[in-house]
């Protein structure tokens, strides 16, 4: 695992736009198709921002397909916070691509259940995910996988708690009760298939999550902890999120020396 720790937010959007883009390319260059795996919530928001910036230079997007980590379980589709609208709104319409390639679980299904099983198997048939952007809860949550998830499960219907409801309760005008209890969530599992994980923190009230996840032992009762199982995981955090990390030093004693031929 390689943790970045910069200064600002928005160093950290430039590193996790470079790591993606190196990820496309080497996918590209294996032939077949490439697949980016996305998070919603705030977290990547500047690096999306930061790839449109560079598809306007000429990073191509041709061929891509996109899945999504999660969605709401009982929004309407076309919600506006709907995580489907979302990307589609911050990125992939932008990025040229057609909704018909952006995937994400049917979370307006009348048997969501079934729909959750079937998100699994198109992302099984549509991989492996090149790279996956992550975000990570104040609990420790990864995708939607609250904290006591098994560390080897598949995409399925899980029940938010509280924290994370009300967490959430920005996108939704402050009202809590607006925010849905279910969610379709890839597991953790279904997000280690990827070959590779990119997980973005900032900010101070990420401080102890993010420290548990790269830090702590591994376990169920801090999700994001599964990302040490993973060959291939760019954990970048500002100084703000990496705070409460124990080895900071050794983190920002690598970047300093690392080779350029290492990359992303
Ligand atoms: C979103 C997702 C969540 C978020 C996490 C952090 O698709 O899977 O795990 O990444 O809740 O949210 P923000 O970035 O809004 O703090």
């Amino acid at each position: 695992m390689e943790v970045v720790l910069l200064p600002t937010p928005e160093d950290c959007g430039r590193v996790v736009a470079d790591a993606v883009a190196g990820s496309v390319l080497d996918a590209v260059a294996r032939g077949g198709p490439v697949v980016l795996g996305l998070a919603t919530g705030s977290s990547p928001l500047l690096a999306y921002r930061e790839l449109l910036r560079r598809r306007e230079e000429g990073l191509g997007f041709t061929g891509v397909q996109a899945f999504l980590l999660d969605e709401y379980v009982g929004l309407p589709a076309g919600h506006p916070e709907s995580y489907r609208e979302v990307i589609r709104r911050e990125l992939t319409d932008a990025l040229g691509l057609d909704p018909a390639v952006v995937h994400g679980p049917d979370g307006a299904a009348s048997d969501p259940l079934q729909a959750a099983r079937d998100y699994e198997q198109l992302l099984l048939s549509a991989g492996p995910v090149a790279v996956q952007v992550l975000g990570i809860g104040a609990n420790g949550h990864l995708g939607f996988n609250e904290p006591g998830s098994s560390l080897a499960s598949r995409t399925r219907v899980k029940t938010l708690t509280e924290q994370t409801r009300s967490d959430n309760a920005r996108f939704f005008g402050g009202d809590v009760a607006a925010v849905p209890r279910h969610v379709i969530t890839q597991g953790l599992g279904t997000i280690l298939g990827a070959r590779h994980l990119v997980l973005v923190a900032t900010g101070e009230a990420k401080a102890a999550a993010v420290a548990a996840a790269l830090e702590g032992p591994l376990t169920a009762s801090c999700p994001g902890s599964v990302l040490q199982l993973h060959p291939h995981v760019t954990a970048v955090v500002d100084e703000a999120a990496g705070s409460r990390l124990a080895r900071a030093e050794h983190y920002r004693y690598v970047l300093s020396h690392k080779l350029e031929e290492q990359g992303w």
